[in-house]
């Protein structure tokens, strides 16, 4: 697959099939991924991949976390604050979103609330953990994140969707106990990896973007 076609066609799955993703399938997304640029080749990230017993253990975990209101501690913290321009997106996402799901979603019973979803890792047979050293800094970040994008880009290739999600981290005491994460690591982000459920409701909707006229400042071209 072309990388502008990968581009284009990932968004945030956020329903998919049971259907497992093979080792192997696995194996080679990570492979082509772990390419990925980083700080002086640093390569920070140790990455866990859960599915099977495992993750439906934790999932399970997770959505008694929901059920007791346990509050959210991810090792990353979020900004107390977002710039205006920033959470005025986030709102625009939120209203986007719903104005898809009413349109979409003829019987409302059948419409999962999205925390519901998330705390269920929108049914992704497979999650990648990515960790790093506790003691690095927001420099190490950048490398996990583009980690994480090539990653959805080569798991495009295999025709596998995916959702990266905080909120997959967002309990990480519930992940570093299931899956044998060492205390010194922090866990930064998960990426649901499985097959979209091209029927559902809530895979219906795709987020806008900023235009390059709006994103970019170009200087002497
Ligand atoms: C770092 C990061 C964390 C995210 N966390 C969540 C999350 O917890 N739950 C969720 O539903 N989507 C989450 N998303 C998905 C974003 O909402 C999504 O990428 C954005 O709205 C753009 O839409 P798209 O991915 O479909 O293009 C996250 C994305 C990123 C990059």
């Amino acid at each position: 697959m072309e990388v502008i076609d990968a581009l284009k066609r990932r968004f945030t799955v956020r329903a998919f099939k049971p259907d497992p993703v093979d080792r192997k399938t696995l194996e080679n997304i990570l492979e082509a991924a772990l390419k990925a640029p980083s700080w002086a080749n640093t390569q920070p990230w140790e990455i866990y991949v859960a599915g099977g017993g495992v993750l439906n253990k934790l999932r399970e975990a997770y959505v008694q976390n929901l059920k007791n209101c346990v509050q959210r501690s991810p090792d990353l913290a979020a900004p107390k604050q977002w710039p205006l321009a920033l959470q005025g997106r986030m709102e625009s996402l939120r209203a986007e979103r719903t104005t898809t799901l009413e349109r979409v979603c003829l019987d409302k019973t059948t419409l999962k609330d999205l925390s519901e979803m998330n705390y269920h890792f929108f049914y992704a047979p497979a999650v990648a953990y990515l960790c790093m050293d506790r003691t690095l800094t927001p420099w190490s970040v950048f490398d996990l994140g583009l980690l994480a994008q090539s990653i959805m880009l080569a798991a495009q290739n295999y025709g596998v969707d995916s959702a990266t999600a905080v909120t997959l981290a967002a309990h990480p005491d519930l992940v570093r106990q299931e899956l044998k994460i060492p205390d010194d690591l922090s866990i930064i982000i998960g990426i649901a990896l499985g097959y979209a459920d091209p029927g559902h409701p809530q895979n219906q909707f795709r987020s806008s973007r900023r235009t390059v006229q709006d994103a970019v400042t170009f200087l002497g071209i």
